[in-house]
C-alpha cells in the first residue's frame, strides 16, 4: 500500500471528525442559548401555575330513599384561574368526578378553555343526578352524615394547562384537583371552601 493513500484516508477520516466536532459544538451552543432565554424569560415573567379553584358550590337539593337511592342537583361554580400579569394561558382536558363515599355521582367535562393575563375564567356547572344506588358502606355513610346534617361529596379532577409568552410556550402539564366539600343539609350551602388544584 503506497502510504499516500493512507494519508488521504486519514485527511478524510479527519474531516468527518471536524465536521461532527464542529456541529456538536453549534448544537451545544444553540442548546445553552435556548436554555438561557428560557431561563430569562422565566425571570423577567416569573410565570405562576394556573390553576382551577371551587368559587362556589352549592347542594340544590339531595334526595335519598330507605332503599339506599340517591339522587342530588348540584351547582359547581368552578373558576380557572391564571394570576399572570404577562402570560396567557390555556386550560384542556378538563375533567371533574363528584362522588359520594367513592360512588360516582356526576362527571363534569369541558374542552377547553383560554385565560387571558391577570384574570380568570368561569366553569359553571348544574347538575342532575339520575337515582344512583349506594352500597352498604354508602349508606351507612349516608345516614351517618344525615344525621349531622351536614353531608360531603369529594371533588376529583385534573387538567392540562400551559402559559404563553410572546413565542414561549411551556410545555403542557397536569393540575389536579382533590377535595371534600361539605354541604349543610339544611341550606345546601357549603361548610367551608378553599378548595383550589395543584401542579406537578
Ligand atoms: C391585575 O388585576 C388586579 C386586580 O384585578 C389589578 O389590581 C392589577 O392592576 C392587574 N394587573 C395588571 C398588570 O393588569
Ligand atoms: C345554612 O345552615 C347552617 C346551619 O344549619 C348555617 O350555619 C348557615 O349559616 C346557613 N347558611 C346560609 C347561607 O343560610
Amino acid at each position: 500500500m503506497p502510504p499516500r493513500l493512507i494519508s488521504q484516508e486519514g485527511r478524510q477520516t479527519h474531516f468527518v471528525i471536524w465536521t461532527l466536532a464542529v456541529l456538536c459544538a453549534i448544537l451545544t451552543i444553540a442548546v445553552i442559548v435556548a436554555g438561557i432565554a428560557v431561563f430569562v424569560v422565566y425571570m423577567v415573567y416569573q410565570p405562576k401555575m394556573p390553576y382551577i379553584r371551587v368559587a362556589y358550590a352549592h347542594l340544590d337539593e339531595l334526595l335519598y330513599d330507605q332503599l339506599g337511592l340517591l339522587e342530588i342537583d348540584i351547582t359547581l361554580n368552578l373558576e380557572a384561574v391564571n394570576d399572570n400579569n404577562k402570560a396567557h394561558t390555556s386550560f384542556s382536558a378538563l375533567s371533574f368526578l363528584l362522588q359520594f363515599h367513592d360512588i360516582d355521582v356526576a362527571v363534569l367535562k369541558s374542552n377547553s378553555l383560554e385565560v387571558p393575563k391577570n384574570s380568570s375564567r368561569p366553569l359553571n356547572y348544574h347538575f342532575h343526578s339520575s337515582p344512583i344506588p349506594l352500597d352498604q358502606d354508602a349508606k351507612e355513610a349516608m345516614d351517618k352524615a344525615l344525621r349531622r346534617g351536614i353531608v360531603p361529596f369529594d371533588l376529583r379532577g385534573h387538567a392540562k394547562t400551559r402559559w404563553k409568552v410572546g413565542i414561549f410556550v411551556s410545555v403542557r402539564f397536569w393540575t389536579h384537583i382533590s377535595c371534600r366539600l361539605h354541604f349543610f343539609q339544611t341550606n345546601g350551602s357549603t361548610v367551608e371552601s378553599g378548595c383550589s388544584t395543584t401542579s406537578h
